[in-house]
């Protein structure tokens, strides 16, 4: 079984996400940390963020894997563990314009169906139920105030030692929509078969109860 959650930033996808796949017994793909890798591998080298040819050439040859532990997933980059660079600024302002470049997507997406393959799984990001995984039995679409984003971000950044004022956040998450959104290639849309769950008055066991019920759901239909 394919789950995809696709949703702007910060609407709680992957802490959803994670739950859910842990509920089930499937496998969670961040694809935002792949793209986020990619950009990590850019800064290191010097590479100019919209420079696609000398992003491709480097990018072909990287291996990003993940790693569950129980204090969450791990991200490594041909060996080393970025989980932590993947979180930090220039890697959140610049993601935007890496992963709009078309042969990263096309690289990425590619990645992602190979590891969706062979394993139930439940996957987030963007593009997964229009894109990647156009065949998913469930899709969901979460949506949030940008509020509540900004909020939710905040928290989180305070528990990893990085203080960024709300409204700055705020900002930022208008300006990632907006870049995500606005994009020639895969931008973020809701598929038309997709369930939507607002999240803004949800607390996580209620988003999650309510996926793992629509999962329910479609494997009934499934075995009629
Ligand atoms: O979900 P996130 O904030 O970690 O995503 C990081 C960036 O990657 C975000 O700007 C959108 C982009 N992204 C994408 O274009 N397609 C995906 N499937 C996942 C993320």
């Amino acid at each position: 079984m394919q789950i995809a959650i696709d949703g702007p930033a910060g609407s709680g996808k992957s802490t959803i996400a994670k739950l859910v796949a842990s509920k089930l017994g499937f496998i969670y793909c961040d694809t935002g940390a792949m793209y986020r890798t990619a950009t990590v591998m850019a800064t290191r080298l010097g590479l100019d963020y919209g420079d696609e040819a000398a992003i491709m050439a480097h990018l072909k040859d990287l291996t990003i894997t993940f790693k569950p532990t129980p204090d969450g997933q791990l991200v490594f980059m041909d060996g080393e563990d970025v989980t932590l660079a993947i979180r930090e600024p220039i890697t959140t302002n610049n993601v935007s314009q890496v992963s709009a470049l078309p042969q990263v997507r096309t690289e990425m997406v590619a990645r992602q169906r190979a590891i969706a393959e062979s394993e139930d799984i439940v996957m987030d990001g963007r593009d997964i139920g229009t894109t990647v995984l156009p065949h998913a039995e469930l899709k969901i679409f979460m949506v949030a105030s940008v509020a509540e984003r900004a909020k939710r971000r905040h928290k989180e950044n305070v528990e990893k030692g990085i203080d960024t004022p709300l409204d700055v956040l705020e900002r930022e998450i208008q300006e990632r929509d907006r870049k995500d959104s606005t994009r020639a290639i895969s931008p973020l849309r809701e598929a038309a078969d997709a369930v939507r769950i607002d999240s803004s008055a949800m607390t996580i066991d209620e988003e999650v109860a309510e996926i793992l019920k629509l999962a329910a759901e479609k494997r009934r239909e499934q075995r009629k």
